[in-house]
């Protein structure tokens, strides 16, 4: 008797923690993150939660930047690489001010083979993995991508119903959803 009655006080508890995590916005963060970064799971919003994990990865007391004894050190080119975010300075050689389209068409005389990777992969085909079916082993991707979508639509960077048409140079060496023209000194 008293095992059956642990088992269910087990199952009422578990079934408690499961509605809690099916309430929250983005299932798939733990926790510990929101506990971290002192908000309520409940009441964030996909946007508000971005905005402080940005916050706190730009945080020097978090420990970003290149630290206290960055006086007495320089960063080998591998350290840039990985954190590019607090060595990295764009080449100043070009002064273009350039716009979504004319990012892939200069490219493709300067840097043809980037551009190639970027023609032959998903993110210059978004229509592609809309058109997967099930069978598809990469049918999952089509989810990814609403889900995408949908993260966007809540940061406002896309207008409700409105699709992604790509992941261009721009989005990622700029600013996700650039509509203006970007000044390639900053890229
Ligand atoms: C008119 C030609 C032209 C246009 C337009 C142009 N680029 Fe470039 N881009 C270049 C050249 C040339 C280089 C190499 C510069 C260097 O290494 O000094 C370069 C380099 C780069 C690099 C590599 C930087 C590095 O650290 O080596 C990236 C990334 C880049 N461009 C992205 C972009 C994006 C994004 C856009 C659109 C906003 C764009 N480019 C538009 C000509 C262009
Ligand atoms: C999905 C995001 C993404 C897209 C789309 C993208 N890039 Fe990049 N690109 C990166 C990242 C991240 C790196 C640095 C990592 C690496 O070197 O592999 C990079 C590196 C580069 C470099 C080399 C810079 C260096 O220091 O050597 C060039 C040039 C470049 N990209 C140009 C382009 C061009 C041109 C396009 C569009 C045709 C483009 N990229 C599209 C993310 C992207």
């Amino acid at each position: 008797m008293v095992a059956k009655l642990w088992l269910r006080i087990v199952t009422v508890m578990l079934g408690v923690l499961l509605i809690g995590v099916a309430q929250a916005n983005i299932p798939t963060v733990p926790n510990e993150l929101y506990e971290a970064l002192k908000l309520d799971r409940e009441k964030t919003s996909p946007k508000e939660l971005y905005e402080a994990v940005v916050k706190r990865y730009k945080d020097p007391a978090q420990g970003a930047g290149p630290g206290t004894l960055a006086k007495y050190w320089e960063p080998i080119p591998y350290g840039i690489y990985l954190d590019p975010a607090t060595f990295y300075k764009a080449p100043t050689s070009n002064k273009d001010v350039a716009s979504r389209k004319e990012c892939v068409e200069c490219h493709t005389d300067e840097s043809p083979v980037w551009v190639q990777a970027w023609k032959r992969s998903n993110h210059a085909n978004l229509d592609k993995i809309r058109s997967f079916k099930p069978s598809d082993p990469t049918f999952y991707k089509k989810a990814k991508l609403e889900d995408v979508e949908k993260n966007l639509r809540s940061h406002g960077k896309l207008a409700e119903g409105e699709q992604l048409k790509e992941v261009g140079c721009i989005d990622c060496h700029v600013e996700v959803g650039a509509k203006k023209k970007a000044d390639h000194a900053k890229t």
